[in-house]
This record gives C-alpha cells, sequence and structure tokens, in this order.
C-alpha cells in the first residue's frame, strides 16, 4: 500500500494568551489516502475549523507530526509551506470570496495567476473551462456572481479550488449558506473530485452530506475518533 496522503499522529494544538492555556486540538490521529472522502463532524467551537486550517498549513500544531504524501512536514518554514498550500490544497469555505467584478472564468483563472505565474492565455482558459465544466457550470462562464444563485457560486468556488489540480481538497461547512438541495449540488461537485484521485475533506454539520462521504470522523473538544460507514 502506498504511504498516505495525509498523516496526522497525535496533532495538539493549545490556545495560550488566556487566563489558562486550552487545548483547541488534542492528540488527533488522521490518515487518509488519495481519492477518499473524510467527513468531520462536531458541535460549534469543537475545534473543526482549527484542524482544517492545520490540515492547510495556515496554522502549525504545537505537538505532533504531520506527513504529505510520507514527507514530514511538520516543521516546514512558512516560505515553503505556502508552496506546498499553493500546489497540493484547494480551499473551499462557507463564504465564497469570489471578486464581484469579475465573471465566473475570471475569478477562477485568478487562482492560475497567483499560485503559478501567467500561463500562456490559451493554457489558461482551456484549464479554466475545464474545471468550470468539472462543476457542471461552463455555461456560466461570462456571468458575474451578482447574477448566479449561492450554490452556482460556491460552484465558482469549488472550480477556482480545483483548477491548479489540488491533491487535497478542503472544505469547511461549504453548505452552510445553501439550502439543502442547492448543498446536494456543491457536494456532488465536491464528491466528483474524489474520482479523480483528489482527496477530499469536509466540515459540516449536515449528516445527509457526511454520510454521503467515505468515512465520518467526529471531534468532540478536540479530540477526534471515527466510526466505519455502515
Ligand atoms: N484565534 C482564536 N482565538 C481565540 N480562540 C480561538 C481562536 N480560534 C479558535 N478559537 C477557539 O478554539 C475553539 C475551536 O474553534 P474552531 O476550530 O473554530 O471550532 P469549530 O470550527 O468546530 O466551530 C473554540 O472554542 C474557539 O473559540
Ligand atoms: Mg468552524
Amino acid at each position: 500500500m502506498t504511504s498516505p496522503i495525509i498523516e496526522l499522529q497525535g496533532i495538539t494544538k493549545v490556545l495560550k494568551g488566556q487566563k489558562e492555556p486550552r487545548t483547541i486540538l488534542d492528540g488527533v490521529d488522521l490518515r487518509v489516502h488519495a481519492g477518499e472522502s473524510l467527513a468531520i463532524v462536531g458541535r460549534s467551537g469543537s475545534g473543526k475549523s482549527t484542524l482544517l486550517s492545520v490540515l492547510g498549513l495556515f496554522d502549525r500544531a504545537d505537538q505532533g507530526s504531520y506527513a504529505l504524501a510520507g514527507r514530514d512536514i511538520s516543521r516546514l518554514p512558512e516560505g515553503k509551506a505556502a508552496k506546498l498550500r499553493s500546489s497540493h490544497y484547494g480551499f473551499v469555505f462557507q463564504r465564497f470570496f469570489l471578486l464581484k467584478h469579475l465573471t465566473a472564468a475570471q475569478n477562477v483563472a485568478m487562482a492560475l495567476v497567483n499560485g503559478q505565474g501567467w500561463l500562456p492565455r490559451r493554457e489558461r482558459r482551456a484549464r479554466v473551462m475545464q474545471a468550470l465544466e468539472q462543476v457542471e457550470i461552463a455555461h456560466l462562464a461570462k456571468n458575474r456572481p451578482s447574477r448566479m444563485s449561492g450554490g452556482e457560486q460556491q460552484r465558482v468556488a469549488i472550480a477556482r479550488a480545483l483548477v491548479r489540480e489540488p491533491q487535497i481538497l478542503l472544505a469547511d461547512e461549504p453548505t452552510g449558506a445553501l439550502d439543502t438541495e442547492t448543498g446536494t449540488l456543491v457536494i456532488d461537485a465536491l464528491l466528483a473530485a474524489t474520482t479523480r484521485g483528489c482527496s477530499l475533506i469536509l466540515v459540516t454539520h449536515d449528516l445527509a452530506h457526511a454520510g454521503r462521504m467515505g468515512r465520518i470522523a467526529h471531534l468532540d473538544k478536540g479530540v477526534l475518533t471515527e466510526r466505519v460507514n455502515a
């Protein structure tokens, strides 16, 4: 078996600077293989977003180790972490963070400009259209966010996350601002990425969405426990 794309061992995060230090993540162990999907559920304040920040290299653990495809990245300097972040990870949040004066295609293209310098125009355009097709909104390429529904805007955000072909997609309550039906289409788009080998880690409150992932892990006061999906 190949090494997991993600392997966390004993990840612990302590918040200082208050009266007493508070443990936000408490010895989290987690392995995720390429193409797997994992839901992380748990009540508000249980540490879900903190765990995603550690996974996405926005935040560092105080203890424990993090290996990416078998390589220890626990103590990577910030510059290298930022490079890995843009080459290996895609992020989707509850808020879409689209630039409202740009079209859907231009919003997606921004991810290519920031990450890799300018690609030749034709290649850039092909990759943007491919990403929009993957989330089934290629027909909206020239629309601005104000003319799209919430679900369509979130799918633009997913296309923007996918256009650099990340190995890991991290989604923090991506359906939190959407109704159930629209949310289902967003989950469809995220799951489609796993059929291309991308690993998906989804934080959600919605148990129906969680149930569509290959695995479900529960976070309670910083302790992650997993039960096998029936
Ligand atoms: N920057 C911060 N400063 C102070 N407390 C924080 C900060 N980030 C997170 N917390 C606290 O850490 C805990 C976990 O937060 P979070 O990871 O956002 O939980 P969740 O996403 O599960 O709601 C919460 O109690 C929250 O108040
Ligand atoms: Mg959160």
